[in-house]
């Protein structure tokens, strides 16, 4: 299963839809599927063997208080539990069965873990030295309140640090052109919400975004996160699509069959089906 709506990604997208619509989409959504990201991404290695997990706990080494917003089920907040005290830590999520799935970690016993939405942190002003968001600031809506938040529950010199979509290459790819194919702009019933501030997305957005709060300059890698695998696994990863969610099942089996043809034909004989998701990472001290 995954987890990211990437295939209507334009240069220009229309205007997200409103909050309210789109955090009633995400809090359904992981009712069902409280553990998507972290069962995709959680042992998908990026370029140098790490995790996206591991690299963004990796830039925030230096900070002791650490809060995540959208921290899910809570995998990103146990790899930072390892080299700190599980109460300097802080979780929010909006989904409440994603947030019991964190709760059930035995590393996390002590850290204070929330529902709750990331524009309205339940914390107390300067009480962090980072904070940290993994494939879910992007999502966020009315996100210049998120950065203000985040902002306020920094201390002095805090810093931000995001890992963010970014697109796919191979079967990815391939999945995202059937699924524009399949699902018209006009195919209004079809569409999820338009999720988070397309800005959240790029160096340049997230800088606009995130300077009004008082934070420096945005720092900006990519990482390539490899999901290849037998085509029959590439396809339930892509099937798990927020995308895919509103989508009769009779169009899931013609996407299906279209997907496994193509991926074929991208598959080199007898290796796996190759397929990868663009991630970047994005930090930000607070002035
Ligand atoms: C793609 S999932 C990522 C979960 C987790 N960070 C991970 O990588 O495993 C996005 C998460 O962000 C949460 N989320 C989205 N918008 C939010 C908001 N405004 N406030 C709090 N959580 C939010 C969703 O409920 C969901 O759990």
């Amino acid at each position: 299963m995954s987890f990211v709506t990437a295939a209507f990604a334009s240069p220009s997208p229309p205007p997200p839809d409103d909050a309210g619509v789109q955090e009633a989409f995400l809090r359904a959504f992981h009712a069902e599927h409280p553990d998507v990201t972290s069962q995709l991404l959680g042992r998908a290695g990026t370029g140098d063997g790490r995790s996206s997990y591991r690299v963004l706990a990796d830039l925030v080494a230096g900070a002791r208080r650490v809060v995540e917003l959208g921290c899910g089920d809570g995998l990103l907040l146990e790899l930072l539990a390892r080299e700190r005290d599980p109460a300097d830590l802080a979780g929010v999520d909006l989904s409440p069965q994603a947030l019991a799935l964190a709760r059930r970690r035995p590393a996390l016993a002590g850290a204070r873990l929330r529902v709750g939405r990331a524009q309205e942190l339940p914390f107390a002003d300067g009480s962090f030295d980072a904070c940290v968001a993994h494939m879910a600031l992007m999502l966020m809506a009315q996100a210049d309140r998120v950065a203000a938040e985040a902002a306020r529950v920094l201390a002095p010199g805090g810093l931000l640090a995001c890992v963010v979509g970014g697109g796919g290459e191979g079967a990815y790819e391939v999945f995202a052109a059937l699924l524009r194919r399949a699902v018209p702009p006009e195919a209004g019933p079809l569409r999820i919400p338009r999720l988070g501030d397309p800005r959240a997305r790029t160096r340049e957005g997230l800088d606009e975004l995130l300077a009004p709060a008082g934070f420096g300059p945005v720092a900006w890698a990519t990482l390539r996160v490899d999901l290849s695998g037998p085509a029959e696994r590439v396809w339930e990863s892509m099937a798990g699509m927020y995308d895919v969610r509103p989508l009769p099942p009779d169009l899931v089996t013609e996407v299906r069959g279209a997907f496994l043809a193509q991926a074929a034909a991208i598959t080199p004989p007898g290796g796996p089906t190759p397929c990868g998701m663009v991630l970047h990472t994005a930090h930000a001290r607070l002035g």
